[in-house]
């Protein structure tokens, strides 16, 4: 199976873009979110532009997705921590809208889909890394989470229905591999340093691992490529037959280079490369 994993857009899509990974003749394309900037009607437009692909496509929400600049910075500025979750009131009605403006692309977040033989595994969506569930009155109000223990309790119960080997999408990657910040989920930003997995993620993966739930590929974005102070993040990992994905070319289009996606080829084992069109 051949599966285009298309990293955080940052409204970097037009219909040009549908058109060429169309012309692919891929079986999927999985987008690991972040369509938006800071602003709701960005997200929105780039959606709508999104929604043009003929191609099958599952978006999971970035941190930046369905969300106002004021609860985006109650999550990621410490000073104003204090206000996390009071700004949630709405985001209910922007995730239908933004899952109205990309379909046919099928917006996910804590479910299994069938990919034909794989299955794909959507995690928590809008996660921003680290230690804390993001956005934690409408995670609560919309899923029942409130913590990271509901979280991997939820996650682990969808690895138990699987009946396929699975692919996870996620818009962070796992707890485990941010050893360095130049690691696939390692922390360039505030102090740097440090692990900024998704523990919940950690908690699937290792129960998978336990009860002998093959996963072929873990894909994922947010944490950028190119590193706070200079310098590239290690982009892939493969950890007991399982290939770990970052695909956060950020910007995605580049003069001279085209436009990114990650070319993902998913067999007995999976394989990753960067493609430019
Ligand atoms: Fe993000």
């Amino acid at each position: 199976m051949r599966l285009a994993i298309v990293g955080d857009v940052h409204e970097r899509w037009d219909e040009q873009d549908s058109a060429l990974l169309d012309a692919q003749g891929y079986d999927g394309v999985l987008f690991v979110g972040d369509l938006a900037n800071y602003t709701v009607k960005g997200g929105l437009a780039t959606a709508r532009r999104i929604a043009t692909l003929k191609t099958p496509a599952w978006l999971i929400p970035g941190n930046h997705d369905a969300v106002d600049q004021g609860q985006l910075a109650a999550e990621v500025v410490p000073a104003l921590g204090f206000l996390r979750g009071l700004l949630d009131g709405g985001m209910a009605e922007r995730v239908a809208a933004l899952r109205e403006a990309l379909a046919p692309v099928v917006l996910v977040g804590y479910e299994l889909h069938d990919l034909g033989g794989l299955c794909l595994l959507a995690t928590r969506p809008h996660s921003a890394g680290g230690p804390r569930v993001t956005y934690p009155r409408y995670m609560q109000e919309t899923f029942g989470v409130a913590d990271m223990d509901d979280s991997a309790r939820r996650l682990c119960g969808l690895v138990d229905q699987a009946t396929a080997p699975l692919v996870v999408l996620g818009h962070n990657g796992p707890a485990g591999l941010g050893e360095a910040p130049s690691s696939i989920c390692g922390r360039d930003f505030g102090r740097g340093g440090g692990d900024w997995g998704d523990p919940d993620l950690r908690a699937a993966l290792d129960h998978a691992h336990a009860t002998g739930k093959p996963v072929r590929a873990v894909v994922f974005g947010h944490m950028h490529r190119a590193l706070r102070g200079g310098g590239r993040r290690q982009w892939t990992v493969r950890r007991e037959g399982c290939l770990f994905v970052n695909a956060a070319q950020v910007p995605r289009r580049r003069k001279g280079k085209g436009r990114h996606h990650v070319l993902l080829e998913v067999g007995v084992e999976a394989s990753a490369k960067d493609v430019w069109l």
